[in-house]
Parts: C-alpha cells; sequence; structure tokens
C-alpha cells in the first residue's frame, strides 16, 4: 500500500519541514524550500526475524574479507583512490559542468574493460543520462575507447535501470550524472534534494548487494557544494573532487573522503584535444614563465606527497572610494585581508586608501596556508616597485604577531626548487635537525624568523 505526503525540503541543505520556511534554520540560506511530493510504502506487517538477526560478535572473531581492487591505467586516478576502485564500493566524483568528469571516467572504462574477474572481462553500464549514446560513442571514437564489454544506456528512471542492471549483470556502473536520474515514487523533479537522496540509496543498495562498484558522477552548485544535499558526501564511500578552471588547461582530482584509504594524494591531469594526460611531475606546471617584475612571488606547496609551485601575483593601487578593493583569486579572501592585517600593524603600511587584487596563476586555488609569506612580499613587492627574483622560492606562514612560522616539509620544497633552477630561498627558521638536512642543497638558504627580516631579504637586489 502506498500514500502520497508533502513535505517542504531545503535544496541547499536538504533539512525537512513540514511547512514552508523563509530561512533554512540548518544552513541559514533564504528561499530554499521547495515543496515535494513522495509516496510512502506502508508495510503491512514489520518483518519480525529483524532483531534476530543482529548479533553481536567480538571484534577479534570477524573474519576480514579482503576487497578486491581494480587498478586502472591512470596511475594518478589509482594514486588517489590509494590504489584502485575497491569492489563493490559507491565513488562520488564531483566537479563543475564542463571540467571533464565524463571524459575521466570513459577514459578509466577502457582499462577497467581489459581487466579480468573469473577469467572473464569486467562490464561495465554506463548511464549517459545527460547525453545519448551517439554523443558518448562519439567522444568515445575521439578518445579511442572503445572496449567490447562497455554498455550504455540512457536510461534516466532509476527502477528500469535496476531492471538494466539485473539483465546484463554488470561489475561496474557508472551514472552520469545523479542530477539527472530519478526515481518514479518521488514526484519531485530530477535533481531535487529528495531525488538524489533515494536513488543514491538505491544505488547504494544496489552496488553492496550485487558487490558492483559504482561511480556517480554529481555536478557542483555555484558555491561551491556538490548540487543539492550535503547528505549524499555521508553515504558514499569515497568523495573525489575535479577541480581545475576549466579554461585552462590543468585539472587537480582530490579526494576528501575515504572509506579504503588516505585523503592526502591529489592526482594531476591536464586536458588536450585527446582526453586528459596524466602529469606525473607536476611542480612546474602551473609555472609557465613566472614574471620578474614588482608584484609577482614564487611558492611551493604539498599537494599529497608533491610540491606544486605557484606564482603568486599582487596588484596594490590608490583608490578614491571610501571602502578599498579586496580581491582574493586562487587563495582564501580571509587569510588575504590577515596578511593585510598583519602587514599594516607590524611593518607599518597605511592601506586603508589602496585596492589590493592579488591573484594565483595557473587556475588551481592554494588551500595550505605556506603562501602566506610569497603573499605578504607580493604586495610589499607590488606597493614598493621592487621586483622579488624570479629565481628566489619563498616559503612560510605569517603569524598574527608579524612571525613567521614553521611549515612541514621544508626539504622536500626545497629540493624541487633546486631541480628548476632556483637559487635563493627565504624559510622560517628551522631546527638545528633539519638545518643539517637542508645543508647540502644547493640554494641560497634564508632563515627569517619576523616578516619585517623576510621583506629585506626578498626585496634585496643582487
Ligand atoms: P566533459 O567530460 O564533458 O565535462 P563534464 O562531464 O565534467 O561536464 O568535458 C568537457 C570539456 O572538455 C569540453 O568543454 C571539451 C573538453 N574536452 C577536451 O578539451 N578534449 C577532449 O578530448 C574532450 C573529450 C573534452
Ligand atoms: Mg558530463
Amino acid at each position: 500500500m502506498a500514500k502520497t505526503k508533502s513535505k517542504w525540503v531545503c535544496q541547499s541543505c536538504g533539512y525537512q519541514n513540514a511547512s514552508y520556511l523563509g530561512r533554512c534554520p540548518e544552513c541559514g540560506q533564504f528561499g530554499t524550500f521547495v515543496e515535494e511530493t513522495v509516496s510512502v510504502k506502508i508495510e503491512s506487517s514489520k518483518p519480525s526475524n529483524i532483531i534476530s538477526q543482529c548479533k553481536i560478535s567480538k571484534i577479534k572473531e570477524i573474519e576480514l574479507d579482503e576487497k578486491i581492487r581494480f587498478k586502472t591505467s591512470i596511475n594518478e586516478l589509482n594514486r588517489v583512490l590509494g590504489g584502485g576502485f575497491v569492489q563493490g564500493s559507491l565513488i562520488l566524483l564531483a566537479g563543475d559542468p564542463g571540467i571533464g568528469k565524463s571524459t575521466l571516467v570513459l577514459q578509466t572504462t577502457k582499462s577497467v574493460c581489459e581487466q579480468k574477474l573469473d577469467d572473464k572481462n569486467l562490464k561495465v553500464l554506463y548511464i549517459c543520462a545527460e547525453e545519448s549514446p551517439l554523443q558518448v560513442k562519439l567522444r568515445a571514437k575521439r578518445l579511442d575507447v572503445e572496449p567490447d564489454s562497455l554498455y550504455l544506456t540512457n536510461q534516466t528512471c532509476i527502477d528500469e535501470v535496476i531492471t538494466q542492471i539485473e539483465s546484463i549483470k554488470p561489475d561496474f556502473l557508472i551514472v552520469d550524472s545523479i542530477q539527472s536520474v530519478f526515481c518514479a515514487n518521488i514526484a519531485s523533479s530530477a535533481g531535487s534534494v529528495s531525488q538524489i537522496r533515494e536513488c543514491t540509496n538505491v544505488l547504494m543498495r544496489i552496488a553492496k548487494q550485487k558487490n558492483i562498484t559504482t561511480i556517480i558522477i554529481g555536478h557542483v552548485t555555484k558555491e561551491g557544494n556538490i548540487a543539492g544535499p550535503k547528505v549524499l558526501e555521508h553515504m558514499v564511500d569515497c568523495v573525489i573532487n575535479f577541480e581545475g578552471d576549466k579554461y585552462k588547461h590543468y585539472r587537480i582530482l582530490r579526494c576528501i573522503k575515504n572509506r579504503f584509504g588516505t585523503i592526502s594524494e591529489v592526482g594531476v591531469f591536464k586536458m588536450e584535444d585527446d582526453g586528459l594526460i596524466e602529469i606525473a611531475s607536476p611542480a612546474q606546471m602551473l609555472l609557465d614563465e613566472p614574471q620578474n617584475a614588482p608584484g609577482s612571488a614564487i611558492t611551493a606547496t604539498m599537494e599529497g606527497s608533491r610540491v606544486l609551485l605557484h606564482e603568486i601575483q599582487a596588484l596594490v593601487g590608490s583608490t578614491n572610494y571610501t571602502n578599498p578593493r579586496r580581491v582574493a583569486v586562487g587563495l582564501e579572501y580571509n587569510r588575504l585581508l590577515q596578511v593585510l592585517a598583519v602587514l599594516e600593524k607590524k611593518v607599518g603600511l597605511n592601506l586603508s586608501k589602496q585596492d589590493v587584487y592579488v591573484n594565483v596563476v595557473g587556475g588551481i586555488d592554494i588551500i595550505e596556508p605556506s603562501y602566506d609569506l610569497a603573499l605578504a612580499l607580493a604586495i610589499i613587492s607590488s606597493i614598493r616597485d621592487i621586483p622579488i627574483s624570479n629565481k628566489t622560492i619563498i616559503i612560510g606562514e605569517v603569524g598574527l604577531l608579524g612571525e613567521i612560522r614553521y611549515v612541514d616539509n621544508i626539504e622536500r620544497r626545497l629540493k624541487e626548487a633546486q631541480k628548476l633552477g632556483f637559487k635563493k630561498a627565504i624559510i622560517p627558521k628551522v631546527s638545528d635537525k633539519i638545518s643539517k638536512k637542508i645543508s647540502d642543497i644547493n640554494l641560497e638558504i634564508k632563515q627569517v624568523s619576523k616578516l619585517t627580516d623576510a621583506i629585506i631579504q626578498g626585496l634585496k637586489q643582487d
């Protein structure tokens, strides 16, 4: 028996209420409530064996069943997944529209289909809910991915998808995208929170029951959330974000949740005419031609176990407005404000009549705080109109007291800089042990403990 029930659901966070609310009490967004109708199945009687099925076990007595991992030929993807896809796991691949999610999964199917399980090639069912199979075929031809055991369907009704799964019995399932499939039981449109949640639930059940490795593609909203609900992130085993500037070539694959491995590694790709190309040593990729002009500073950040070099550019100019502008592209806005506050208080600059624009070249956001010092020096360099050499690498976090704080993996960052032909490094004070370790690196290393010392070193013209 089924009855229909209506509820109001916040499209931003999934909060539910019996009536309309102007502001969501959960996430604080305004005007996000939409009425959704669901039909609720009423079970005639509860299965009485539910309680008897649950048993308590000692942790030592639970037998480990080793999960099979499918390694792909894309090493950057294996690295992010912690060694390949775990059989029967549910993976969410999220990213902006047009970033290359469909391209990545399609390229992955090639090496998945070449693998064998019980002497048979793995079967992949690709639900192309956004495009027609013909469009996918055209792309596959261009990418030279046409394996025998890859099946396509453009079925968008999840109940029909299940019927197809039962007839084809795939080992891998790709749902492109979760915002375009729907469950017939729910009256709201595809892409709404209830639909996404229900469809993911159904897919999760089938993935675990039939041991099908499932990749769900999800678009990201303007605010940077996986469209609709955060709830999706809790349900899946693994969440991978595909990031980058879609008007530029470089892409970073970042794992933000992984039940079967670490989340510290990233994968780096370049989008070319013939698909995504892996970049095994990405250190220099974002540094095409670092400028030797005032306002530019180079820093090294860690992405997983690898070093990436970034050029930070700053432009400081006077303004006639009472509220000067602060613009940060590629790094955190609040960190910019913090560094500006330290520059005002500890270095004595007056920035109240100055606009400040900063940009990280390359279109990839920097997340860890080791770029603070390079940011501060780029700003000073722009104000004083004195360039910092493009052969100087600047690493360090700026504290509120104007002190330069230590960051991890200094040795690795310096070694990479040395390899790429840098001559000088400005770094925080390090322990004697690390000092010894970095002493044989062929760089003129300046350890600084205060922002003012770092400025003197950075702007010094050799
Ligand atoms: P796509 O995988 O469709 O993005 P998503 O599924 O995340 O929305 O790829 C989108 C862009 O990638 C598209 O604008 C064109 C570009 N592209 C290439 O540059 N080279 C290629 O070989 C392919 C397949 C796509
Ligand atoms: Mg797509």
